[in-house]
């Protein structure tokens, strides 16, 4: 069976980009077809300014709605990276296999750093090696498959590259994998900013639905998003991105398509009705579910402990072979080596 990796850092309250774009993929499609592994990365949280009881705070939610979004125990594995040391265990190698030059390259870090510059600040080493770290989440575990939106693609790319030059150098060790396009998600955009996604990090709160808004707050959002100049509803990304987001929008939340959709909604207020009911059908049982989670927090612990359980069983073993492969004597095998290697000279 495919095996399935995906993570999500608990950086910032998770939104309807998440949800539409990533999670419900996951308990709609991926959990049913494939080995799936789901994953709170905390350790990326930490690679930009991080408050800690917030980080904290985030893992719980973010943990809580994955299963509130319908992940299940029974199907897949969830769990908190850090709960399982070997991802940065495998890290460290693949720093070992990776350049500089190679993590330098990655888009995201570029920005990042080209941002902090003009406020001459510099940014944390752990952002930097990051791709390395996310290159372990994905081949300890063997995964054939990453379901990603396209601004983790280049990490992905990156992640085949350590894994095929660790297989050469070193010896298979590791499935190569692949980064998936989900098949269902959409590409949210920011309701304020409708050329940039709608991320959870930017915390621009008018422009983001987030999972937990109240629905008021969810429908005021919608009903505000900027829409463009014009009068009719039409599907055009280029031309009318405010518009389009709406649309499509809608469709993922209905199942239908944004251009047919365009022809039935005549005014920008009619669109933003139906898209505003549409996303709240979808959310409500989400938040009904989260609710009723939260008062049983003995219940997610138990979901997680048992799912860093799983994970580690399947991940210790392609780790220790890396390790081994890698030249590093594992603990209990001295005497092992020193039988096949008598002579002085041969341990060169
Ligand atoms: N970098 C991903 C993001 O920012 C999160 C992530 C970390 C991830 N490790 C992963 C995603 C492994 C897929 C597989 O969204």
């Amino acid at each position: 069976m495919t095996r399935v990796f995906s993570g999500i850092k608990p950086t910032g309250h998770l939104t309807l980009g998440n949800y539409l774009g990533a999670m419900r993929q996951w308990a709609a499609v991926d959990q049913h077809q494939a080995d799936a592994l789901f994953c709170i990365v905390d350790l990326h949280g930490m690679t930009v300014d991080h408050d800690p009881a917030r980080l904290r705070r985030l893992t719980r939610q973010a943990a809580t709605l994955l299963l509130a979004a319908g992940l299940d125990p029974e199907l897949c594995t969830v769990f908190v990276q850090s709960h399982v040391d070997e991802h940065t265990r495998l890290s460290y190698l693949m720093e070992c296999v990776a350049t500089d030059g190679e993590m330098r390259r990655m888009i995201q870090y570029k920005e990042k750093v080209a941002s902090e510059a003009v406020r001459g600040r510099s940014v944390r080493l752990s952002l930097l090696t990051y791709p390395a770290l996310m290159a372990a989440d994905i081949l300890a575990y063997g995964a054939d498959e990453v379901p990603v939106g396209d601004d983790q693609a280049q990490h992905v790319e990156l992640t085949r590259d350590l894994a095929v030059r660790f297989n050469q150098r070193y010896g298979h060790t590791f499935v190569v994998p692949k980064a998936t396009v989900p098949k269902v998600a959409a590409r949210v955009m920011n309701l304020q900013d409708p050329m940039s996604k709608m991320g959870k990090s930017d915390d621009s709160g008018p422009g983001v639905v987030y999972l937990l808004d109240e629905p008021e707050v969810i429908r005021k959002k919608i009903m505000r998003a900027v829409t463009d100049s014009g009068q009719e509803v039409v599907y055009d990304r280029e031309e009318q991105p405010g518009v389009a987001n709406l649309l499509e929008i809608l469709a993922a939340c209905t199942g239908g398509n944004p251009e047919s959709l365009a022809t039935v909604h005549d005014s920008y207020g009619a669109l933003k009705r139906a898209t505003a009911d549409a996303v709240l059908d979808v959310l409500g049982p989400v938040q009904a579910r989260h609710k009723e989670l939260c008062v049983d927090p003995g219940y997610v612990e138990e979901v997680l402990r048992h799912g860093a359980e799983k994970a580690r069983a399947i991940a210790r073993p392609i780790v220790d072979t890396a390790y081994r492969a890698i030249g590093l004597l594992p603990p209990g095998a001295f005497a092992e080596d020193a039988v096949a290697q008598p002579a002085v000279n041969a341990a060169r």
